[in-house]
């Protein structure tokens, strides 16, 4: 039951591969950290992956692959409603409605949808409406907050702009969303100091084992000169307060080797519960099935209703 005194949170990831310490910092870890204030809403980005993701041996896997991640971080299914985007089917109806209100010019803006032009890439209707289907994620469940890295900022923008429009033209049905952006985790860098992003090869995945954050760590890329190495500063603020952080950092000044070693040590000690709890998950794939099928359900019961007032507010509801 949705307690009304409680704000709705809702976010999404995309089952588009290892989830790295940009994720975890930027987005994720505010989903564990709000599951007791917020009536939280966690899904798994199935049909805005099919934008790159086009192949049903690997979608599978990979759909179950977030599943694991949500709960090993420590997500209460008792708490959360977890679910995957394509059991609840109403979403993308009220994408098409939203087509049908928002201009090209404006869609045209988005940062993604820019991007992807710029490289020259062939883009899909679907990358190009992909914001409107956020959108159609983040209204249909009323939601509050949205907990993203800053790179989801605009994206969220337009659903406050796209509920707006909407409520403007057919009446009031959208709640005005707000995003969560952690300015101190806003974007995690990589170990070559640009963001932290599976597409630019760069991260630390958050269930790496032990052997791969040695390497990882190892191979950051340094600057010479500066006793401080900033990268591997940047990363090491994630785990430890700064006051503790500065003390190392200036008693091993211009050690890079030392520097890295402790942050190895730091990241193995912050990585290997999750890890475990992961690994122990995996075992368990009916748990995992039953968490998801119930979260569906309970997501599109609540997706349908705020579908009955939007037909009506279309005029389309005859019946
Ligand atoms: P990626 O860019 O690696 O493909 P996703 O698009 O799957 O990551 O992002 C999932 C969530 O993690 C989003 O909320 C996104 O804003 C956040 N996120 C991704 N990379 C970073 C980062 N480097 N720093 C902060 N948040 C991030
Ligand atoms: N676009 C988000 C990403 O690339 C994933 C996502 C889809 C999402 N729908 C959402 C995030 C709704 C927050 C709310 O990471």
């Amino acid at each position: 039951m949705v307690n009304p005194s409680k704000k709705i949170l809702l976010s999404g990831v995309k089952p588009t591969g290892r989830p790295h310490l940009g994720n975890y910092f930027g987005a994720m870890k505010q989903f564990v950290d709000l599951q007791n204030d917020c009536e939280s809403f966690l899904f798994i980005a199935d049909y805005h992956a099919l934008t790159t993701l086009r192949n049903s041996k690997q979608m599978s896997p990979a759909i179950l692959d977030v599943a694991l991640d949500y709960l090993a971080i420590g997500l209460d299914p008792e708490k959360v409603t977890l679910f995957k985007q394509s059991d609840v089917p109403e979403v993308t109806e009220l994408a098409w409605i939203f087509n049908c209100v928002t201009t090209v010019p404006y869609l045209e803006r988005a940062h993604a949808y820019k991007d992807a032009v710029a490289k020259g890439k062939e883009v899909s209707v679907g990358t190009f409406n992909y914001p409107l289907l956020m959108a159609a994620d983040i209204l249909i469940q009323d939601a509050d907050v949205v907990p993203v890295g800053q790179d989801q900022k605009q994206h969220v923008e337009i659903a406050r702009d796209t509920a707006e429009k909407f409520n403007r033209i057919f009446g009031e049905a959208f709640k005005l969303p707000e995003p969560l952006i952690l300015s101190e985790v806003a974007t995690v860098p990589g170990i070559d100091g640009q963001k932290m992003s599976k597409s630019y090869g760069n991260t630390i995945p958050l269930f790496s084992t032990d052997d791969e954050i040695r390497k990882l760590v190892m191979s950051i890329v340094t600057d010479s000169g500066a006793g401080v190495p900033k990268n591997v500063y940047a990363i090491h603020a994630l785990l430890n307060d700064k006051e503790s952080l500065d003390r190392l950092y200036e008693e091993k000044a211009g050690k890079y080797k030392d520097l890295k070693e402790a942050l190895i040590k730091d990241l193995i000690a912050f990585v290997s519960p999750l890890r475990q709890r992961r690994d122990e998950l995996v075992k368990d794939r009916a748990f995992v099935l039953e968490t998801l099928k119930k979260g569906g359900n309970v997501a599109r019961g609540k997706a349908m209703q705020k579908m009955r007032n939007v037909r009506q507010l279309l005029g389309v509801d005859l019946f």
